[in-house]
């Protein structure tokens, strides 16, 4: 087989770049290693930056998005008995998120041309990354001009790259989310993000019938630690915190763990290869940024290869990398910070505690301690940073 982009990961990142290239007329074939059910119900994010909306609206997979999604104004961070809005409309006008499931963006993402996906594809590896390269699966081969790695943190294309090019920056957190999603309608209209003694919990939702939920619990914990009746106590004990507030309960659908991790290698590409959202840097849930920056990465590349298909110029190629590690920087510290500020650490002392109390009551009562959050929360625009 021979296209002009190969693309490894049906993940958000390679699915919209396949669209995108396509809709300039550049070919691209994707391998995924798992089922097209597999990949449609795999639960996960939740949060569309605007950005992220128009680019799915521009790539022709906004219809049932722009129909479904929630739009949200603001959101609450819930401490020390209270509660305290982060009003977009107020600190950042005309900008707001919207909470539509990952899993929905995939599917209506395939659902634009099934043709281009190939499945269920086993034993992928990347060739030839300085010239002429190519991807071979069990039982075929691509030879394409560039590959993109969009194969999240556990593929195959970045281990690729040889030792020795790319540097690594990372932080572990000694804790993980444990997510469920349940069929109860939502306890509230918009998300809260709840700090407590016992750990960190997060109330959001997907529709009027059905809520999303993450506790903070400790990295060595499995789901077997959590039966459906810890979890919902946990969840109240974490949420009932403000007067008049009580948690819908009932059944849980779907449930996880999820390890908490910062991770970035630099650069994002290597000869033909450019790797793109997971495969490239994660962040840890907080600041709900990892699919969005997997948006953001794509638009950049998709920019670069049209340059090279139209004029011929690989200028665009070649600064790739640069173009993209601004704004992953930015939130890969947002994302660090809301996790910090959020979660309860074993080894908080009360001096950090306290400090900790202090940057929430800053952020809950200034306005540009609470505009920094909501102009990162609600995300940057493309293009924004030192130029
Ligand atoms: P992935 O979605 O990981 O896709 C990679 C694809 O590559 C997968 O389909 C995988 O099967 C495939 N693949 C891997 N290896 C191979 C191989 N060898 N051969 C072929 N195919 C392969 N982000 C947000 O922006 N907002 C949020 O609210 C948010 N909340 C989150 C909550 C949780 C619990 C989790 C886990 C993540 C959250 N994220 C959030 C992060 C977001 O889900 C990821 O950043 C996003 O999935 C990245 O997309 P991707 O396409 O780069 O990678
Ligand atoms: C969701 C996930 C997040 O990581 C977050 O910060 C907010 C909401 C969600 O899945 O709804």
């Amino acid at each position: 087989m021979r296209t002009q982009v190969g693309i490894v990961g049906a993940g958000p990142a390679g699915l919209l770049l396949s669209h995108l290239l396509a809709q300039r007329g550049i070919s691209s074939v994707v391998l995924e290693k798992h089922s097209r059910s597999h990949v449609e119900s795999r639960v996960r994010a939740g949060v569309l930056e605007q950005g992220t909306v128009d680019t799915l609206v521009a790539a022709g997979a906004g219809e049932r998005l722009l129909r479904e999604g929630l739009v949200h104004h603001g959101i609450e961070l819930r401490y020390g008995g209270a509660g305290h809005r982060i009003a977009f409309e107020k600190l950042v006008p005309g900008r707001a998120i919207t909470v539509y499931g990952q899993q929905e963006v995939v599917k209506d993402l395939i659902a634009l041309d099934p043709s281009r996906v190939r499945f269920e594809v086993s034993g992928v590896a990347v060739h030839s990354l300085e010239d002429s390269p190519s991807i071979t699966f069990d039982g075929g081969r691509v030879d394409c001009d560039f590959i993109a790695g969009c194969d999240g943190f556990h593929g195959v294309t970045r281990p690729s790259v040889p030792e020795g090019v790319l540097t690594t920056f990372e932080r572990d957190y000694p804790f993980s989310w444990l997510g469920i999603l349940a069929r109860v309608p939502p306890s509230a209209e918009e998300l809260i993000y709840a700090a407590t003694p016992r750990g960190f919990a997060l109330h959001s939702m997907r529709s009027p019938t059905i809520s999303r939920f993450y506790l903070q619990v400790s990295s060595t914990d499995s789901m077997q630690a959590w039966p459906a009746d810890r979890i919902w106590s946990e969840l109240r004990a974490r949420l009932e915190t403000v007067p008049g507030f009580s948690l819908e309960t009932g059944e849980i659908i779907e449930s996880g763990i999820t390890p908490m991790r910062s991770f970035v290698t630099e650069p994002m590409q290597y000869g033909k290869l450019f790797l793109a959202g997971d495969a490239a840097h994660i962040v840890p849930p907080t600041g709900a940024k990892g699919l969005n920056l997997a948006v953001a990465d794509v638009r950049v590349l998709t920019a670069a290869l049209d340059r090279f298909y139209g004029e011929g110029s690989s200028d665009a190629l070649d600064a790739y990398s640069d173009g993209c590690l601004q704004r992953v920087w930015r939130a890969q510290h947002f994302s660090w910070w809301m996790t910090t500020l959020l979660h309860t650490f074993d080894t908080d002392d009360p001096y950090a505690q306290r400090l900790q109390t202090s940057y929430l009551d800053y952020v809950t009562s200034s306005e540009a301690a609470a505009t920094t959050l909501a102009e990162n929360y609600v995300g940057l625009p493309y293009g924004w940073g030192v130029q």
